[in-house]
């Protein structure tokens, strides 16, 4: 077998670990606690709709009931007694890994689990500087996940809950919630492979997949095909058990040929594309299934060998995947509905978007912004100065717009909601910025990382004119 095939082999057979075991990991005999019997007999009446929601599950149907969700142990940090049973109101991954043990695992290994590690560092000058706590627990938490802290009455602190974030940090220290994308109480997974279950989160300026999607020719089919695409079925396999229009889930998460679903979202993903600079990124798995990115101008790590994890200790290096191995997956769920060809050169232009933006936006703005701050012609403190701001929706808002766009197929979002954006504030608002600040450096700075690029020869050439005033016009005003 070529070299190329058998990375993506051990890269299938790792997707795949596990899935050949039982589809839930107890057996019958280990729920349908009988005491939970009064639960659902009292909150029939207290909570009447929830009950409800639970009585129309596939849990219900198979008798899995209150009790067995939300039993706890006394040693829990959340536990409660509520009617003369030991209780705790969050049911968190691990609580629902006693029964779903792979998709938990595939969840714990997941970007996702990282989501509130992630913003650690820039809840200061994010949250901090530019709002207060009344936001972070009413917006970022909403998405990413609290620290969820429990009273000394066993009671939730209202300022971390409730959220459904997807990578809460739970009492028990595991992260994540299970319900941010299979809506309580009915953990359905029609619900989950619909975009709906994920747009609440991926939408607005700076992952505006959403509205990428809608705008697509993929949105388009699934708009039109939706009564098609079999949502309730038990096997969702696309080119198998639907065929009519990709939904996010189906190239995230879904089951495609030969590769396996997934509960961890970031696999196929090769680029970082919420970055000031992009760049391809190895993805590395650790003996106890835990992941990290590492970018690709590093070294990929060896088998076997010691790399720091995300919280700084040491990982078991057990395999590494690399961009192309993750664009290879990718590519496999694309190829149920499209030919080879079509797919590589599909990648082709959404790659050379991601350069593009790179070489003549990134990469010269932040070298334009590390020179500022190394001269002291900007304070440290971010967001306290105007070009803090220009800068950082060049890359996180707009940017990030043109980038998502050209991922997945939004032609609006790459240019008119994406790299026209990107050019109108560089050469509209960042670059007057930079000449506010930078006084006699100015000139220097934008010759060397604006002016000498290629990609920015058109500015050396003011006899060519423009077309502004109406097509013709400027011409024959020029003339
Ligand atoms: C006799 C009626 C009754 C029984 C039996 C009962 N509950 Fe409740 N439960 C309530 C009422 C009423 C509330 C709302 C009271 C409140 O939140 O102050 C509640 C609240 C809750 C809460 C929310 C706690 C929170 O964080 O505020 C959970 C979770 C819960 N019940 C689960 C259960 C489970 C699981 C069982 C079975 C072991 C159960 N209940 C049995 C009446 C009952
Ligand atoms: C499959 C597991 C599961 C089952 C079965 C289950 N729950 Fe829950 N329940 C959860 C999860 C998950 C949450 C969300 C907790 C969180 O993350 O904040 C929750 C939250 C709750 C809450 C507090 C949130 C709210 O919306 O007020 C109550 C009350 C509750 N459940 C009661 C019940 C009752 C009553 C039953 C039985 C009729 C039941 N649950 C069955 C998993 C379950
Ligand atoms: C509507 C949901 C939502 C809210 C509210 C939200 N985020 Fe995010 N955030 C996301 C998503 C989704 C991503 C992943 C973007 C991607 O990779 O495409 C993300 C990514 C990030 C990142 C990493 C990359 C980047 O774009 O900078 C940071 C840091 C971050 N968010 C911080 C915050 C902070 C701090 C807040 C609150 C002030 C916040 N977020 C509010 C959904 C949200
Ligand atoms: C990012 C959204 C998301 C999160 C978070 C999520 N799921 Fe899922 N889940 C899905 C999707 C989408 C499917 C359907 C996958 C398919 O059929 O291809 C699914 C399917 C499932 C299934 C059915 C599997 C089968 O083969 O029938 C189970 C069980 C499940 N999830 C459990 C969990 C558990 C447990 C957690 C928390 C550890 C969780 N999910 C968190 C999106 C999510
Ligand atoms: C005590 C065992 C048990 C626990 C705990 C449990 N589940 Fe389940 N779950 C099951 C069983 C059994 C099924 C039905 C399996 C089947 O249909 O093959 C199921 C089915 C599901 C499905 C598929 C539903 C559908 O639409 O067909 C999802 C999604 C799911 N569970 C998510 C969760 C989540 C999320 C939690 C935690 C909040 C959880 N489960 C906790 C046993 C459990
Ligand atoms: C509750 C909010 C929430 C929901 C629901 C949600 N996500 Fe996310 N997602 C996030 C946040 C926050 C991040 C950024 C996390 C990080 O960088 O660690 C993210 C990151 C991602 C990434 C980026 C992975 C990478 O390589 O960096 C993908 C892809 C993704 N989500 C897909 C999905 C899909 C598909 C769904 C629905 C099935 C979904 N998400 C549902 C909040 C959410
Ligand atoms: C037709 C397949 C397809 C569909 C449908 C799709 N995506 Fe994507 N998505 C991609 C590809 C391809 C990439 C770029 C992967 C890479 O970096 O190589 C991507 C990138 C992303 C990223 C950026 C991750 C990063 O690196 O920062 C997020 C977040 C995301 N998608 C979420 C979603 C959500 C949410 C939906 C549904 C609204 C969705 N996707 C629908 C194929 C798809
Ligand atoms: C479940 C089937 C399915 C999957 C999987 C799928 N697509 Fe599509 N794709 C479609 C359909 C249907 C259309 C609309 C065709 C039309 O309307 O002419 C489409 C359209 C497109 C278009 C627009 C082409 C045009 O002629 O305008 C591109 C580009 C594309 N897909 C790329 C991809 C890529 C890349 C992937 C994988 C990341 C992918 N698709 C996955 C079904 C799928």
């Amino acid at each position: 077998m070529p070299s190329s095939k058998m990375g993506l082999f051990a890269l299938l057979c790792l997707l795949v670990s596990g899935a050949g075991a039982a589809k839930v990991t107890l057996s019958p005999d280990n729920w349908g606690n009988p005491a939970g019997e009064e639960c659902v007999s009292c909150h029939s009446k207290s909570s009447a709709g929830l009950t409800e929601q639970w009585r129309h599950s596939a849990h219900a149907k198979v008798g899995v009931n209150c009790l067995d969700c939300h039993q706890a142990s006394t040693d829990d940090a959340d536990a409660i007694t509520h009617e003369g049973q030991t209780i705790a109101t969050i049911v968190s991954p691990k609580d629902c890994g006693r029964c779903h043990a792979v998709e938990e695992q595939q969840q714990r290994g997941s970007v996702h689990a990282e989501a509130v590690a992630v913003i650690a560092r820039r809840m200061p000058a994010m949250v901090t500087n530019l709002a207060g706590p009344a936001v972070e627990a009413a917006g970022c938490a909403q998405c990413h996940g609290s620290t969820v802290r429990v009273q000394a009455n066993g009671e939730l602190d209202p300022d971390t809950w409730p959220n459904s974030g997807i990578g809460r940090i739970n009492p028990d220290r595991s992260r994540g919630s299970c319900s941010s994308c299979h809506g309580r109480h009915a953990f359905s997974k029609a619900q989950a492979r619909k975009p709906e279950a994920c747009v609440r989160c991926h939408s607005g300026p700076d992952s505006p997949d959403k509205e990428v999607f809608e705008a697509s020719k993929h949105g388009m089919a699934f708009a039109s095909h939706h009564d098609q695409m079999n949502l309730d079925a038990e096997s969702w396999v696309a080119g198998k058990d639907y065929f009519a229009a990709p939904t996010c889930a189906t190239c995230h998460m879904g089951a495609a040929g030969k590769l396996p679903a997934t509960h961890d979202v970031g696999m196929r993903n090769v680029w970082n594309l919420n970055t000031p600079v992009s760049e391809r990124q190895h993805l590395v798995v650790f003996a106890d299934g835990g992941k990290r990115e590492f970018p690709e101008s590093m070294d990929a790590p060896k088998r076997g060998s010691k790399v720091p994890r995300l919280d700084g200790a040491e990982g078991d290096v057990k395999m590494v995947a690399t961009p192309d191995r993750r664009r290879q997956a990718m590519s496999l769920v694309c190829r149920e509905c499209h030919g080879k060809d079509f797919v590589e050169a599909f990648m082709r232009q959404f790659d050379g978007v991601v350069d593009l933006y790179n070489r003549k936006f990134g990469e010269p703005a932040r070298a334009i912004m590390q020179a500022l701050y190394s001269t002291g012609r900007l304070t440290p403190t971010p967001f306290d100065e105007p070009i803090e701001f220009a800068f950082w929706e060049l890359w996180h808002d707009e940017g990030a717009r043109a980038r998502h766009g050209a991922a997945m197929m939004s032609p609006n979002h790459v240019w008119w909601e994406g790299m026209y954006v990107v050019a109108r504030n560089f050469y509209g608002r960042f670059l007057p910025e930079v000449r506010a600040v930078a006084g006699d450096g100015a000139d220097a700075l934008i010759a060397k990382h604006v002016q000498d690029l290629p990609e920015n020869e058109w500015l050396k050439h003011p006899e060519r004119g423009s077309p502004l005033l109406g097509v013709g016009t400027a011409r024959s005003a020029h003339e």
